[in-house]
């Protein structure tokens, strides 16, 4: 049926516009029970909108993102964390980590949890071996370190919680050839603030690439490297907790980190030790390297770690 003259400028009077549209997608999220969506949904169909409109987002564009989302929760499982990824990789980690947790200037600051975290490592004393497999697991490294408040006392009875690769890169959780745990543990800190373990030195890795948020990144002509680095939560009773991580100097992937989380503060050098009756003491061999820090806390409350990868198969 053809409209006549008037009806077609009527109706097209009456069209919406796409601002139109989102006026009226955010009007409807406002009206949620719940607080915080109620301030969440409108800003996120607000920026969703207005990105459709910068880009001219296209209808064939839209589906392919639908699929490229439908992948990554295929991919996912209990140890592997697609859109944690894919979040790491286009640095929305590190902006929610570092508007969230803010510390006091020359404090410990944050970085990435990572996807490889794991809750519960075992609770080890004070100079023990994190390293269950002595060489295989790489060079050895004594990691001795102080929690101080701002004022420089120490913080006495803080959690140190490390974790780690061994040589090839991959963690405990994503590889079958590791006994469970390995190079991971939770250390405490003694009356004078101060810790000991010994693990092995950290080496850069690649993020995993076998998947959609890997696939974008070749797609984008970066690479999927990550500096090498150790991973620390501090936590102490009425100081903020820190999840972060330590960067090893001379890495070549120090300014290109995948997931952006290198902070200069967090870059730390490792001295090579050559002491032979240091080693035999510790069951390792001479030379091993060394890494000491002073970690800083802020005070506040301390706040559980919000995300926790279960053991798995190998997918990295
Ligand atoms: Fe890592």
């Amino acid at each position: 049926m053809r409209l006549t003259a008037e009806a077609a400028a009527t109706a097209t009077a009456d069209s919406a516009s796409s601002e139109d549209i989102t006026r009226s997608v955010v009007t409807a999220a406002a009206s949620s029970r719940d607080e915080r969506l109620r301030e969440v949904m409108p800003a996120l169909i607000r920026h969703l909108h207005d990105f459709a409109r910068e880009v001219r987002l296209q209808p064939g564009e839209l589906f392919a993102a639908s699929q490229f989302f439908t992948e990554c929760g295929q991919i996912s499982d209990h140890a592997r964390h697609e859109f944690l990824l894919l979040s790491d990789t286009l640095g929305l980690t590190m902006v929610v980590d570092t508007e969230s947790a803010a510390v006091a200037p020359g404090a410990f600051e944050s970085s990435v949890l990572g996807p490889f975290y794991r809750a519960g490592a075992p609770e080890v004393p004070s100079g023990a071996n994190l390293s269950r497999r002595g060489q295989l697991d790489g060079q050895p490294l004594h990691f001795s370190g102080r929690v101080l408040d701002l004022a420089g006392h120490p913080v006495s009875g803080a959690a140190v919680d490390i974790w780690g690769t061994d040589a090839t890169g991959r963690y405990e959780n994503v590889d079958p050839d590791q006994p469970d745990m390995n190079l991971r543990g939770r250390v405490s800190t003694g009356p004078d603030g101060t810790f000991d373990v010994w693990s092995v030195k950290p080496v850069s890795y690649p993020v995993p690439a076998d998947g959609p948020a890997g696939r974008l990144l070749y797609q984008m002509d970066r690479h999927n490297m990550r500096p090498a680095h150790v991973h620390v939560i501090v936590s102490a009773p009425g100081y903020r907790t820190v999840v972060s991580e330590l960067f090893t100097d001379d890495d070549p992937y120090l300014s290109s980190d995948a997931v952006f989380g290198v902070k200069s503060s967090l870059i730390v050098h490792y001295d090579q030790v050559f002491d032979e009756s240091a080693a035999e003491r510790a069951g390792v061999r001479s030379p091993f390297w060394s890494l000491t820090y002073e970690f800083l806390l802020t005070p506040g409350a301390t706040t559980p770690v919000a995300f926790s990868a279960g053991p798995g198969p190998a997918t990295a």
